[in-house]
């Protein structure tokens, strides 16, 4: 059995391709492992350092998660701000990460292209921010997309240089949790790239959308002219919309679109409207179970503080052991 850990950092709501992206392997992975699935609102102080409401977007992505069929019985739910311990390990990791190596990182150099007025230290330290989340229960897989696979490798680096400034075996050097082929790529609506909040408005179809929302961006989809001759390849936005209707669509719709295309007598119009009703239906159970858990206060609460309970538990465990290995001793 694997300890894993993923963190997801609440700066919007669960979308379409965070669940066919990780969220509907978490369902199986909480089945299989220790799993520790947590929320990270100290990391979205980095690029968002006053939130109108974060607060309320913690409680919305902890809504999401569980309406999406993570079990807090199964796994451990918990909110990165309710395990301080996190912090002191993330002070012990920066103690050994090195500037130059902080500097190199991609995403801090994107990052810093993206917000010129705010280079705060905290974009700087992210890495081992997110080592420390990592290393603090002593996991042994995380699963990561892409984006993040520089990141788990400066986590290997962190945790390996502890092992080694203080010869001990303490950290496992954690690995990417691969999916395989099992992971299904979820397109944008806007004719290129994948969904994801920061690929500008309507890209994105979120579970919280209403269904005349969800009509809107479906129906604002870039299409263009059509084919011009039968079989011709399908250009980027046309495939992105194939692919979502797919995903969301009974195979005989998405079959008959397919040759309308290929006849090139497809009507954009037409196919978006019957996407708009697939897509509709589609997140429909979603989003009722959202809105029904967001209405039991009591059952959030509790499943806050039981994560809470269960992390810290583990955390402090670390702590205490790290402190130890580094020589802090009680007087
Ligand atoms: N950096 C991750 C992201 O942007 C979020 C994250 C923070 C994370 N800590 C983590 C992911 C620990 C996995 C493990 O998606």
């Amino acid at each position: 059995m694997e300890t894993v850990v993923s963190g997801i950092r609440p700066t919007g709501n669960l979308h379409l391709g965070n669940y066919f992206g990780a969220l509907r392997n978490f369902l199986t992975m909480q089945n299989e492992h220790n799993c520790y699935f947590f929320i990270a609102d100290y990391h979205s102080l980095t690029t968002h350092p006053t939130p109108a409401d974060l607060h309320g977007n913690v409680r919305q992505i902890l809504v999401e998660y569980l309406a999406a069929g993570l079990d807090p019985e199964k796994s451990t739910l918990y909110i990165q701000s309710d395990v301080p311990e996190v912090v002191e390990l993330y002070l012990f990791l920066n103690m050994n990460a090195y500037i130059g190596e902080l500097e190199r990182c991609t995403s801090f150099k994107d990052k810093i292209r993206q917000q010129p007025e705010n280079v705060n230290s905290g974009l700087l330290t992210y890495p081992t921010l997110m080592a420390a989340d990592i290393l603090i229960h002593r996991a042994t897989k995380v699963p990561v997309g892409k984006d993040q696979e520089q990141h788990l490798e400066m986590t290997r680096t962190f945790g390996n240089r502890f092992n080694r400034l203080y010869n001990v075996d303490y950290f496992p050097e954690p690995q990417a949790f691969n999916f395989g082929n099992e992971l299904v790529k979820i397109p944008g609506l806007n004719g290129s790239g994948k969904m994801g909040k920061s690929e500008g408005e309507g890209n994105a179809i979120y579970f919280a959308d209403e269904p005349e929302a969800i009509r809107k961006k479906v129906m604002k989809a870039v299409t263009d002219s059509g084919p011009t001759e039968p079989h011709q390849p399908k250009p980027e936005a046309i495939q992105n919309i194939f692919q979502l209707m797919k995903v969301v669509s009974a195979p005989e719709t998405f079959n008959f679109f397919d040759e309308m295309y290929n006849t090139c007598q497809i009507r954009y119009g037409d196919m978006k409207k019957q996407l708009a009703v697939d897509m509709i239906a589609f997140t429909e159970p979603m989003r009722e179970r959202i809105k029904s858990i967001s209405a039991d206060e009591a059952y959030v609460s509790r499943v806050a503080r039981m994560g809470k309970e269960k992390a810290q538990e583990n955390a402090a465990k670390t702590i205490r052991e790290v402190r130890e290995i580094i020589g802090f001793k009680r007087f």
